[in-house]
């Protein structure tokens, strides 16, 4: 008969929050009569489940102790192709083996629409591939691997128990294991719900010697809820090597997909994708996707062109902004796609340096199409959108700006000020606005305005010193004063 150990304590059901006496409120979610006992594990039936694990070939030699010299390095064995280069450029490069991922997402994001399509391009490479599904039936993938056009050696599996899921893996040994959710595993040694904290973490330390002594790539699939409570995700956070969240409106067909955590990469970059009819596409110029609306923008005031970084890229990005007279005392500041005290801080310095008086003035501001800017780099372009607004005058429709903008109202340099200048030029701009403190040499085919106040901006965009603001705009019509 199987040894039974003494029971290793309590835990919330919430979130998994452990003590090792019974407490009527758990102190990580504050929710009362939520501890259970954690059942007393069986150690043969535990102790086997590791043990087969690391038995495979694969793994002997590997959990013990290596010289270092005798260590291959990554370039050994090269990263796996994701068939996307959006990911594998977030990736660094492509799936690393052995690495441990999580794909985080509001539900309906495409989640599993990506690791699918992925998952087909590393089987045309002839990797063995297991995707297991909780969520949905074996006919139902097979329903949406028809719309993507898939078919061919993709292993599908349908199944929610742990133990199952990890004879499949050992039975079918394959290179890459996608786990469609985290959410819908449990194991039969965790007393509470699928879903629930401890199940979730149950379940990923379960998994992760897979990924860790077998070398096999396992992505995980994680949903979040809305106000991201108690869905679990985070909680493997610290666990895997590797965290992306699918992002964007469900209304819209752009979707981000950012690195958190990287282990093996970067984690600044952004990838880019389009959800169609046929799955998901990767969108190869975003700067012209971003300025669609320009054209109809043209002419209208408050629209500014800025560009920014995101991770090893230059993208152009359409900021708006839109002012107008309240009469209540507190004046509103909404903020889409931008930082919300950085944005604050632009105005405040609209206000003190600027003699712009915004006090009477509801501010609301956004990125077009969904992109979210928060490098200081877009200060300028965003003072240069609400001050366009409260004047009702267009900007130069041939302009980007670019800068980070000091409490004096100082123009600081920026990084990549060549690439902005490249990425401006190669969409047609003709002329940029730029802090002077970059010292750059402008290069030829883009005339650079390198100023070294916000007021030298205004003087060069609106041209003329119009000191009178829009009645209908104004609490007291006269008060923006530009001072140079
Ligand atoms: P899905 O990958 O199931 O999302 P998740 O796994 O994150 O819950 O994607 C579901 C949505 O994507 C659904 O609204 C249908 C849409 N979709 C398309 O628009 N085109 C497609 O080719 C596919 C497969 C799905
Ligand atoms: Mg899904």
């Amino acid at each position: 008969m199987a040894k039974k150990s003494k029971s290793p304590g309590w835990y919330c059901r919430e979130c998994g929050f452990e003590s090792i006496t019974y407490l009527g409120r758990c102190p990580g979610c504050n929710i009362w009569s939520s501890f259970i006992e954690q059942p007393a594990y069986d150690e043969k039936t535990t102790k086997s489940r590791h043990q087969r694990a690391f038995d495979r070939d694969s793994v002997l030699g590997i959990s013990t102790p290596q010289r270092l010299e005798n260590i291959s390095l990554a370039i050994d064995h090269p990263r796996i192709r994701s068939g996307f280069q959006e990911l594998d450029r977030i990736l660094g490069g492509g799936l690393e083996k052995g690495s441990f991922g999580l794909l985080a997402g509001d539900p309906g994001i495409g989640k599993s629409t990506l690791l699918l399509q992925v998952a087909d391009s590393i089987v045309r490479q002839g990797l063995k591939v297991l995707y297991i599904s909780g969520e949905e039936s074996a006919t139902q993938i097979k329903g949406r691997a028809e719309r993507l056009a898939i078919e061919g050696d993709l292993l599908l599996l349908a199944e929610t128990n742990l133990d199952s899921v990890i004879r499949a893996i050992e039975e079918t040994n394959p290179q890459i294991v996608v786990i469609d959710s985290i959410q819908s595993l449990s194991s039969d040694l965790r007393d509470s719900f699928p879903g629930s904290p401890n199940q979730i973490r149950h379940c990923a330390q379960e998994l992760m010697p897979f990924a860790k002594q077998a070398g096999i790539v396992i992505l995980l699939v994680g949903h979040i809820n809305k106000e991201g409570q108690i869905a679990g995700p985070r909680l493997l956070e610290h666990m895997v090597d590797l965290v992306l969240y699918f992002e964007g409106d469900r209304q819209n067909t752009l979707r981000h997909l950012r690195s958190i955590k990287n282990r093996f990469g970067p984690t600044d970059e952004v990838g880019l994708f389009e959800m169609g009819e046929t799955g998901l596409r990767e969108v190869s110029n975003p700067s012209a996707l971003f300025l669609n609306h320009l054209p109809a923008a043209k002419e209208t005031s408050g629209v500014a062109i800025t560009a920014i970084r995101q991770g090893s890229r230059v993208i152009l990005a359409e900021l708006q902004a839109l002012t107008g007279f309240t009469a209540y005392p507190q004046p509103k500041r909404m903020f889409n796609g931008l930082d919300f005290n950085r944005a604050n801080q632009v105005i405040a310095v609209l206000e003190r340096r600027l003699g712009l008086n915004l006090s009477k003035q509801d501010i609301y501001a956004s990125v077009v199409g969904g992109l979210q800017v928060d490098e200081p780099a877009s200060d300028l372009a965003l003072a240069l959108a609400i001050t366009s607004c409260v004047r009702d005058l267009s900007l130069p429709a041939d302009m980007i700006a670019f800068g980070e903008i000091g409490l004096t109202g100082e123009l600081r340099p920026v990084a990549w000020a060549e690439q902005r200048l490249k990425e401006a030029q190669r969409l047609g701009f003709k002329r940029a606005l730029l802090p002077f403190a970059n010292g750059l040499n402008p290069p030829s085919g883009i005339q650079c305005h390198m100023i070294q106040k916000l007021a030298e901006a205004f003087t060069i965009c609106f041209q003329r010193k119009d000191t009178a603001i829009k009645p209908s705009c104004s609490a007291r019509a006269g008060e923006v004063l530009v001072s140079e």
